[in-house]
């Protein structure tokens, strides 16, 4: 078994950037399956399919590009959007489904673990994860630093839209009925509304460490 930090959570509270930084330093796998939704997305609208439609979306999961990944127009808030409606198809959730569970059990790079940000990691696809974080901030919040990320990227947008846009999504995400977001009755959860992404870590770190050292110590002991 590998030790798996599973970390779920509100859009733009911060997740994705403290899955990364929580895989390098313990030298984990890191996988961003929000990235998954999103090229499902990017397929269904170029190939001018229709997101909630069940067979278009499931064509978009089965023929994703995963060469995008690091692609900004991935992360607009169109393709956002759209990603929210193909995830909550449960066959498009089943498509995905096995790819993430196999980068948790053989994480890329041959290392003991695997650090996952989504929605549902911590509650379907992993529950016996080693360490569970649900992280969240309040919405002002959220949509500033994603009004910012997405100027950084060329995007213009108003910042009420932005707002309303990520309240919407989350809205979607709770409420869908297939692996809705909600925290873990064991994760812990991180508001980082008023921390800087350092102070953040720390805490994420204090959160998680004590668990990933005993899984650790386990392995070493056989
Ligand atoms: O970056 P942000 O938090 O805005 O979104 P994301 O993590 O890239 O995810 C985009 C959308 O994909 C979410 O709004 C969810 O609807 C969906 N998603 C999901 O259902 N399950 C996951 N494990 C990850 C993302």
């Amino acid at each position: 078994m590998s030790i798996v930090i599973a970390v779920d959570g509100t859009a733009a509270s911060g997740k994705g950037t403290l899955a990364k930084r929580l895989a390098q330093h313990f030298g984990f796998a890191h996988l961003d399956s929000g990235a998954l939704y999103r090229l499902t997305a990017v397929a269904v609208l170029e190939a001018k399919g229709d997101p909630a439609n069940e067979a278009d979306a499931v064509r978009g999961a089965q023929t994703i590009d995963f060469n995008r990944a690091g692609d900004p127009a991935i992360r607009s808030d169109t393709v956002g959007k759209a990603a929210s409606h193909v995830a909550a198809i449960p066959a498009v959730r089943n498509a995905l489904k096995d790819f993430q569970q196999n980068f948790l059990a053989h994480p890329p790079g041959g290392g003991p673990g695997a650090v996952m940000d989504g929605r549902d990691i911590g509650t379907v696809i992993c529950p016996t994860a080693t360490a569970k974080l649900y992280v969240d901030a309040r919405p002002e919040v959220r949509a500033r630093r994603r009004w910012t990320e997405l100027k950084n990227m060329g995007f213009r947008r108003a910042e009420q839209d932005v707002l309303a846009e990520l309240n919407a999504r989350d809205a979607a995400d709770k409420t869908r009925l297939v692996a809705p977001l909600k925290q873990a009755p064991d994760a812990d959860l991180l508001d980082t509304s008023d921390l800087g992404i350092d102070a953040a870590f720390a805490a994420a770190l204090a959160l998680v460490s004590p668990k990933v050292k005993d899984a650790l110590k386990d392995r070493q002991r056989g």
